[in-house]
């Protein structure tokens, strides 16, 4: 039997250290125990993003996620994962109504998940939320520019930062969350001179997702990079893997072997117990 030798996870001020020491913050999303202990020793933070809702769940966004979901999904990678931190999306309508409503939700988030955070998306508007909970004991993770719990008043899933009245709305909303005491800030789908500028003057860590190379870290979905969710690839995904090939050509196979008897073979069956000679 091996011990398993006990591991330091990776902390919030180790994440908000990487602003100055340069090295890039590697996250992705996991939402399973079996996923989060494939990536835990290579990523620096694993997130349970309310992506599930579209990548696990098929659903059309990420709307109709809730509270309890993420619970589940966050205490399944905490209990997966040994280094990595895990943070925990609070999912829409669990948390814009008030501060109060925020810190009921993420109260219930940490001591359920053991997660180290919550992300939240907003700019200016949240950030008396995030003052609130970061004063209470929950680091916070912002997220600004394309935010897609914002889908139906964004008019769909584009990028931002285009015009100038977009891009001063961005700025200030990164600028504003910082302020409030994020950690760190997701910059989704917004393009790249203005991530740059926002990584360069904001205090809070920059996690790109579609965003600049010049963010403090990256972030991608792993059912993308993966190639598990095949529904749509944004311009910003890179694929990593097809697993939804291998997936399809395995069940395939499998499917045709039960089909042509191939399997199961004596290989998979339990042996009947032999008889022992009897004594005359
Ligand atoms: O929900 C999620 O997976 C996210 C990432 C896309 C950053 O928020």
């Amino acid at each position: 039997m091996s011990a398993q030798v006990p591991v330091k996870r990776i902390s919030v001020t180790d994440v908000a250290a990487r602003k100055s020491s340069g090295e890039p913050v590697v996250m992705l999303t996991a939402y399973t125990a079996p996923m989060a202990n494939i990536f835990d020793p290579h990523v620096d933070v694993l997130l349970v993003g309310d992506s599930l809702g579209m990548v696990v769940y098929g659903m059309d966004s990420t709307l109709p996620v809730t509270l309890d979901m993420m619970i589940a999904h966050g205490a399944a990678v905490v209990r997966g994962s040994r280094q990595a931190m895990v943070v925990v999306d609070l999912p829409f309508g669990s948390y814009q109504e008030s501060p109060a409503q925020a810190f009921a939700s993420a109260a219930r988030v940490m001591a359920e998940t053991g997660a180290a955070a919550v992300k939240l998306e907003g700019g200016v508007e949240m950030a008396e939320t995030v003052a609130f909970l970061v004063k209470r004991g929950v680091p916070v993770v912002g997220h600004v520019g394309l935010t897609p719990q914002h889908v139906n008043a964004l008019g769909g899933f584009r990028s931002q930062g285009r015009t100038e009245a977009e891009a001063d709305k961005i700025r200030a909303d990164a600028q504003a969350i910082s302020e409030a005491g994020a950690f760190a800030i997701v910059i989704e789908g917004t393009v790249e001179p203005l991530a740059r500028e926002i990584t360069n003057q904001i205090s809070a860590v920059t996690i790109g997702i579609g965003a600049s190379p010049a963010c403090d870290g990256q972030v991608l979905v792993s059912e993308d990079i993966l190639g598990i969710f095949t529904e749509f690839k944004p311009k910003f995904v890179k694929r990593y893997a097809t697993l939804a090939d291998d997936i399809s050509d395995a069940v395939q196979t499998y499917a045709a072997e039960v089909r042509s008897r191939a399997f199961p073979t004596q290989e998979y069956c339990f042996g009947a117990k032999k008889e022992l000679p009897k004594l005359s």
